[in-house]
């Protein structure tokens, strides 16, 4: 059985223990179209913000390298473009995304 989550931020956690997760990975997809140079993301508090960040984070970094587990079933592992993604920092060959991010470094305030 599920469980709800209070005061869950690390993605990690939230999907091994199989907590209460709405999908909201497609936010990675619609972030690294993007294309911006910056991203400013300014909700209200509980908004999921912290969680978000913790989900993309652990999407690029190669900390996470074949950490797909993380991400299976989620709407975000249903493009082959984002599987072959996921780990890779980017994709630091640069031949996958024509765009890739100099690097991906995360503030949370
Ligand atoms: N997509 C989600 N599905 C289920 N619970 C979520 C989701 N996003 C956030 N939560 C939960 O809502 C609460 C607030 O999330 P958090 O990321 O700390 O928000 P914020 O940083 O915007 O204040 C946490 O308990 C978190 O586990
Ligand atoms: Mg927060």
């Amino acid at each position: 059985m599920q469980t709800v989550g209070i005061g869950h931020q690390n993605f990690e956690q939230v999907i091994t223990k199989d907590i209460f997760y709405i999908d909201k990975t497609r936010f990675i997809k619609d972030w690294w179209e993007s294309e911006d140079q910056v991203t400013l993301i300014t909700r209200p508090r509980r908004f999921g913000k912290t969680l978000n960040m913790s989900m993309t984070e652990q999407f690029f970094s190669v900390k996470y390298e074949n950490r797909g587990d993380l991400f299976e079933g989620l709407s975000i592992w249903e493009e082959e473009k984002y599987r072959k993604l996921q780990g890779t920092s980017g994709g630091a060959s640069g031949a996958l995304f024509p765009h890739f991010k100099q690097g991906i470094r995360f503030w949370k305030i």
